[in-house]
């Protein structure tokens, strides 16, 4: 079935031309002697005018079957349109009609709905106007984040999602089992040590790719990873999910200066692929979502970065003109509050922040003199809070050993990470972007959990 997208049909092609598109019904409208449906294939926001008039076979009984939601493929000639708002229109000689849609039944009526309820019906929710813009801004910073790196000589390498590291510290991880828990009865699940059951071992899905992709940095110098992780934190909260999809570069030869100036590059660069291939999308985003959008990727692309210590961060945030809830003092953990307030309030661009405290980052992030902050760096941007988080590694040996027995884990089972620094170890440097955080940042979009086809949290997952 040699069909044509409409995104491309009604920007590039001329009346008399024949052709035949196949998508799903939004409206369809009748009139005396002749109906109009508005076609949608998912090609763009843009939908294709259709004209039937008695001479389309079936033409009667077509026009009692199709509804809102139905699939159709209509072959027809290209016409001038005489409406306003499009250039062309289709005048159907044949409509073949795959699946009714039931007025009475199907959920997306020609009308507004919650993005709430849209989320209770994740199996059609792509048909509507915002999530079909969501997964195309999607799928294009996705394709511009691959064309970076390789434009750049970065190996893309596929670290695995069963591991046994919890790369964070944090205890966020979820547990794989070759249990068969449905072959066992109830009273028999009690007690069961889930930690040693993947065949025998211990192993958990994946929180970040980023120790695996040292190992490829430390053999192919600069690498990046693209990929599901996971976190089993409790947080019902717009920017948190269970499953999401992260990226990460890491460069060996590299410090935090160097990381920092990936970072901004990168930001700016996915930006701007993203307006350029995506307008008509972010212009709808503009318009129905937040109408700050559009500014904020101009913003993005054509200012430099903020960029702060920690230390200056809280002296910042000391000097602030109101309380925040959480009090501040050095050495906590920067909260959302704290985060929004600096890059949207006081820098209204994104911001960088490094040298954290070492005692609330994780055990890979290298020291600095001063014994007291590591090498660390948040980029925070407005209205989002966090959406990277990097550091320069510890690739001293005796400091890095040091670092893990301090925070309470085994040297043991990190032989092979220590390894790295015992044969042929550099400085080396790299960050995680949250992919559903930026797509959440360029879109406006509210809710990250209208950003990702599927969510997963911790109170849906539904299929
Ligand atoms: O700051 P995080 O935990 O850093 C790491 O995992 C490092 N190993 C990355 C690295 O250096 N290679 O996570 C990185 C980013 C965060 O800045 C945030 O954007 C996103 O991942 N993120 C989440 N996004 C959605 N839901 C969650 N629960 C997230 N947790 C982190
Ligand atoms: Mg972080």
């Amino acid at each position: 079935m040699e069909t044509r997208r409409i995104a491309e049909i009604l920007k590039q092609a001329q009346p008399d031309e024949t052709v035949t598109i196949g998508g799903w019904v939004r409206t369809k409208r009748e009139l005396k002697g002749f109906a109009f449906m508005e076609v949608n294939d998912g090609s763009s926001m843009a939908n294709l005018q259709v004209v039937l008039d008695p001479q389309v076979p079936s033409y009667d009984s077509l026009l009692q079957q199709i509804n809102t939601g139905a699939s159709v493929v209509v072959t027809g000639t290209l016409v001038p349109s005489p409406g306003k708002g499009q250039r062309i229109e289709l005048k159907a000689t044949s409509v073949t009609l795959y699946g009714e849609a039931d007025p009475e039944t199907y959920p997306l009526q020609k009308k507004r709905h919650s993005f709430e309820f849209l989320r209770t019906i994740a199996h059609l929710r792509g048909r509507t106007n915002t999530l079909g813009a969501v997964m195309r801004v999607r799928n294009a910073c996705a394709n511009a984040i691959h064309r970076f790196f390789q434009e750049r000589g970065f190996l893309w390498v596929h670290t695995p999602i069963i591991t046994a590291n919890d790369c964070e510290g944090a205890g966020e991880l979820f547990t794989v089992t070759n249990l068969d828990l449905k072959k066992l009865p109830r009273n028999e699940q009690q007690g069961i040590d889930f930690s040693q059951d993947f065949f025998g071992k211990r192993a958990y899905l994946t929180v970040s790719g980023q120790l695996e992709a040292e190992i490829m940095a430390l053999a192919f110098q600069n690498v990046y990873t693209f990929g599901p992780t996971f976190r089993a934190e409790n947080s019902n909260t717009s920017r948190h999910l269970a499953e999401f999809w992260m990226v990460e570069p890491e460069m060996a030869f590299c410090d935090l200066d160097g990381d920092q100036d990936l970072a901004e590059a990168f930001l700016k660069y996915i930006f701007k692929s993203v307006l350029d291939s995506c307008l008509e999308d972010m212009e709808f985003f503009n318009q129905r979502i937040d109408n700050t959008v559009l500014e904020t990727a101009e913003n993005i692309i054509n200012n430099e970065f903020g960029r702060i210590t920690y230390t200056e961060a809280i002296e910042l945030l000391e000097k602030a003109d109101r309380k925040f809830e959480y009090p501040v003092e050095w050495g906590i953990d920067l909260q959302s509050e704290h985060e929004r307030y600096l890059a949207e309030e006081l820098f209204k661009k994104p911001l960088i922040v490094t040298n954290y405290p070492k005692d609330i980052k994780a055990f890979y992030m290298r020291l600095n003199d001063d014994n007291k902050t590591v090498a660390a760096m948040d980029v925070l941007a407005p209205k989002i809070g966090e959406i990277i988080g990097g550091s320069q590694r510890e690739e001293r040996l005796n400091v890095l050993e040091e670092r893990i027995k301090q925070m309470g884990m085994l040297p043991e089972d990190l032989w092979w990470y220590l390894d790295l620094r015992r044969f042929g170890t550099v400085p080396h440097a790299g960050f995680g972007l949250g992919f559903e955080r930026v797509v959440q940042f360029m879109t406006g979009m509210g809710n990250i959990r209208d950003v990702i086809p599927f969510p997963r949290t911790p109170l849906s997952a539904d299929f």
